[in-house]
């Protein structure tokens, strides 16, 4: 979907073609006043006087879907949480099984244990204790959580990383190969049964790249899916703060070009706009420059799978962090809407996985990691707390 970098290109052409112009680097700033929004990354590592709260503080950073944090906690007695899922925060266009609203769950979940271990516990997860809910999710928790004190609990070494972590959406440095060892690193993240796959192949990443690309420009030019990413960007840091989910497009400049008109959701969403066109150009840009690509695929598309996947995805995010490595989910050509079913069946051929299921796909680079992206405070994600 387009980014903030799209539309202040887009903006900055307007307002050059206003008369206003823009100046440079500044416009990608944010500005002093999202603080408030990223606090939440800051407030991890303190100690609120509950294991689990304290673990909830690092597991709400975890990588989801267009950054809704869909998920709620209910604490139980002294030891307990239930996790449940706020219905509304789901992608209906873009993932109308909720697969990847579910993947983002298990990032949230391995968050959550490796915190757990850094205090001294054994987080035990049970997913779907009341079954898996089909083909949709229900009001029914997503996972049931109890914190085992146990000092002998291993405490993982990409914890380290938790608080560094990004989704990296900006273009990559293309003097730059990935190399085997990196992508190995990578691939050694595994936890539990399902297959992690990439390359670094010139033609094979060629191939992906196109296939990335169709993806994108399918799920960009159906209208309902389009609008549903536009519907979810802020635009202005006075948006963010307070909506601090869905697609981040904050920064003082963003919200003048909102406030005068330039930049607006209508404007971006016209087919054959300056702004609809800038940000097909800008994500050909992104997506062409894959240095390599990396997946995870699993047997069978169960619930399970998808807590699994996510587990998986954020180890490899982590580990990519570790070692300076850029990642990007490029979820398009795995969403199961109608336009998409012809790119899903190719990439699912291409990579081998005729009876199973692809559940991540990004590409691999270099480039300088962004900002941390919005998060919502955990103290809004407690129910009845
Ligand atoms: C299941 C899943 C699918 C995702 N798909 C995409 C995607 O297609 N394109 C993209 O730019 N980011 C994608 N992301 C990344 C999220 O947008 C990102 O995690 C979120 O905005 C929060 O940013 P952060 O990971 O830097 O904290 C995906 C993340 C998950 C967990």
């Amino acid at each position: 979907m387009i980014s903030r970098r799209a539309i202040l290109k887009t903006a900055g052409a307007s307002a050059v073609v206003l008369g206003a112009g823009v100046g440079g680097a500044a416009v990608y700033a944010h500005g002093p006043g999202m603080a408030k929004a990223r606090a939440p990354w800051s407030e991890a590592g303190k100690s609120f006087g509950d294991p689990r709260i304290d673990a909830l503080a690092y597991a709400i950073l975890a990588p989801n879907p267009h950054n809704r944090q869909p998920w709620m906690f209910e604490l139980i007695g002294d030891d307990q949480i239930d996790v449940r899922i706020d219905l509304d925060k789901r992608l209906p266009e873009t993932d109308p099984f909720d697969r990847q609203i579910t993947i983002g769950f298990g990032c949230m979940l391995e968050l959550l244990s490796m915190a757990a271990a850094e205090r001294g516990f054994r987080a035990k997860i049970v997913p779907f204790p009341d079954g898996e809910p089909q083909p949709r999710l229900s009001e029914a928790r997503i996972a049931q959580v109890t914190f085992l004190p146990d000092a002998s609990a291993p405490k993982d070494p990409l914890f380290e990383s938790v608080l560094m972590r990004r989704s990296t959406k900006e273009p990559y440095d293309t003097s730059k190969r990935v190399d085997a060892d990196a992508l190995k690193k990578v691939l050694a993240a595994k936890t539990g049964s399902m297959e992690l796959g990439g390359t670094i192949d010139p033609d094979e990443i060629k191939a992906l790249t196109d296939l990335a690309w169709l993806g994108w420009m399918i799920e960009y030019e159906t209208d309902q899916t389009r609008r549903e990413s536009i519907d979810l960007m802020r635009i202005g840091n006075r948006a963010v703060i307070k909506n601090p989910d869905g697609i981040d497009m904050g920064g003082v400049q963003m919200g003048l070009f909102k406030m005068t008109g330039i930049v607006s959701h209508e404007g971006l969403n016209q087919k054959g706009s300056q702004a609809y066109n800038i940000g097909i150009d800008m994500y050909r840009e992104i997506i062409h420059s894959a240095m390599g690509f990396a997946w995870i695929t699993a047997s069978e598309n169960t619930r399970l799978s998808q807590i699994d996947a996510g587990r998986n995805w954020v180890r490899m995010n982590l580990a990519a962090q570790q070692i300076g490595l850029c990642i990007h989910p490029l979820s398009q050509v795995l969403q199961e809407f109608p336009e998409m079913a012809e790119p899903y069946q190719t990439v699912h051929a291409k990579l081998g996985v005729e009876e199973g299921v692809i559940h991540m796909f990004g590409r691999l680079g270099y480039t300088r990691f962004p900002a941390a992206s919005p998060r919502w405070p955990f103290e809004s994600k407690l129910i009845n707390s």
